[in-house]
């Protein structure tokens, strides 16, 4: 069986037919191409794969591309406007949260959701909102001081 849907994705009306089955994570990587968005564990556990569905973080390999359908999904894709980082990809830069990589991008899209609700997070706020998202390669210091970075970037 296959099923149209059609999705905005970081702004753009992206259609096609899937199986109902399909990973939302995988729609957006092979389908679509987008391969910033990470797979790390399948299982919900890492939040590598985490994205924006209708402006709320979720780990897309828990959520079926049908999901979508008719909805509007952001990805690490989507943060940087006309080739200027946004300020958590600087954040993220400029405070050297990250080693390999690999977490970055969930990482990134958990920041962006945070930032939108609470634009002024403490340390605990931010500790507790990435909590989702594992990084084994650092000790958070760096990437709580790379949404801080982004916080205040933001307010300014
Ligand atoms: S790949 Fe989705 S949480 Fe790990
Ligand atoms: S920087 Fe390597 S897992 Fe996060």
């Amino acid at each position: 069986m296959s099923l149209p849907i059609k999705v905005k994705i970081n702004g753009a009306m992206r259609e096609a037919t899937i199986e109902p089955r399909l990973l939302l994570v995988h729609f957006i990587r092979e389908t679509l191409g987008l391969t910033g968005t990470h797979i790390g564990c399948d299982t919900t556990n890492c939040g590598a794969c985490t994205v924006l569905l209708n402006g709320k973080a979720v780990k897309s390999c828990t959520v079926l591309a049908a999901q979508a359908d008719g909805g509007e999904v952001m990805t690490v894709e989507g943060l940087a406007q006309n080739g200027k980082l946004h300020p958590i990809q600087e954040g993220f830069w400029e405070k050297h949260g990250l080693q390999c990589g690999f977490c970055t991008p969930g990482m990134m899209m958990t920041t962006y959701a945070l930032l939108k609700k609470n634009p002024n997070p403490s340390e605990e706020d931010i500790r507790w909102a990435i909590s989702g998202n594992l990084c084994r390669c650092t000790g958070y210091v760096n990437i709580v001081k790379a949404v801080q970075y982004a916080a205040e970037k933001m307010q300014s």
